[in-house]
């Protein structure tokens, strides 16, 4: 077991996690479970980061200048259950000495399965059909009853190629025959495009008026804070459909109201929300929205991998090895 003079690493784990995980955690560490499983206040981080050499956060965990304003912590690393750490303020903790690292890889099919999910529920009206039928007003097939767009052979947009927008065209390339069109903010090496027969278009503006659907896989935080705004929004078909799994500051969530309402995109489909838990009520209103909580890593075995990929970090971390998924 990794140890620091020959005790073991002290170490904070903000929501309960799976049971494995904790069980293999408790073992190496001195591990200390938040049984409340409620997300910490800025104050709470201020007390951890004195009195833990590593704090385990989630992306419920608000890690920017408030909770970070401490002189001297005890705290070497943070390191992230979940893959998306804009919730972190990287620069505070880099000026802390303190290290982050995140759990890249073995989420990505389980996230880009749940915007495939998005994407077919959205396109062929899955829940407003759902709704219907648990309201008991369905009154049986008509060939004119919740028609919606078909997805197979479509143009997919995808806004962010990193690993989750890949394992998002692999699908939807080889399953659905699509043709995916690229945004990203470096080049994507050409035989990384040609496994998905992909273009990769010079700007998001160029590329949004040629979609029939647009799946964002980019990083939150506040460089693509509204990223799809209004302006953006009507470049987008006015049949066309917008799929978020990335964060929910990458919309502007009263612009994308007001498209659906107005009927000026075909559609959405939501898994993150600015602000989440809480939910701007006008989204409520759309019908041509389908919403989910949150659930893109949501499966045992990929939180489960998760667990053990924090675990990996730690130990590397806490033995004096670079950890493999250091972001900061
Ligand atoms: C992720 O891994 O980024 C999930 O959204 C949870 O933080």
């Amino acid at each position: 077991a990794p140890a620091i003079m020959g005790r073991k690493p002290r170490v904070l784990v903000t929501r309960r996690w799976p049971a494995a995980v904790e069980a293999a955690l408790a073992e190496r560490f001195e591990a200390v479970f938040n049984t409340a499983d409620t997300p910490l206040a800025p104050q709470d981080f201020r007390q951890a980061l004195a009195d833990f050499d590593a704090i385990l956060p989630t992306v419920t965990d608000g890690l920017g200048q408030e909770s970070l304003a401490i002189d001297q912590p005890r705290t070497r690393l943070l390191a992230n259950y979940g893959v998306g750490f804009s919730h972190i303020d990287t620069a505070s903790a880099r000026s802390l000495g303190i290290a982050v690292t995140n759990t890249p890889d073995v989420l990505s099919e389980c996230t880009a399965d749940i915007a495939m999910t998005l994407m077919l529920m959205v396109a062929r009206r899955a829940a407003e059909g759902e709704r219907e039928l648990r309201a008991g007003q369905w009154t049986g097939w008509r060939p004119t009853h919740l028609v919606g767009a078909k997805v197979s052979g479509k143009v997919l947009g995808i806004v962010g190629f990193g690993r989750i927008g890949q394992a998002m065209a692999q699908r939807a390339h080889h399953g659905f025959g699509m043709r995916i069109l690229v945004q990203n903010r470096s080049p994507v090496p050409a035989e990384v495009l040609a496994r998905y027969d992909a273009e990769q278009v010079d700007s998001l503006d160029a590329l949004l008026p040629r979609c029939d659907f647009v799946s964002l896989h980019c990083p939150g935080g506040a460089g693509n804070r509204h990223l799809i705004d209004g302006r953006r929004l009507d470049l987008m078909k006015p049949d066309a459909f917008l799929i978020n799994t990335a964060r929910g500051e990458v919309i502007n969530e009263h612009a994308l109201a007001q498209a659906l309402m107005f009927n000026l995109i075909g559609g959405a489909g939501l898994d993150v929300y600015d602000g989440e838990p809480r939910v701007a009520p006008v989204l409520l209103d759309c019908d041509n929205l389908v919403m989910l909580p949150h659930l893109g890593s949501a499966t045992r075995e990929t939180r489960e991998a998760m667990g053990f990929r924090v675990l990996d970090n730690l130990t590397d971390f806490f033995d004096g090895r670079e950890p493999r998924d250091r972001v900061a």
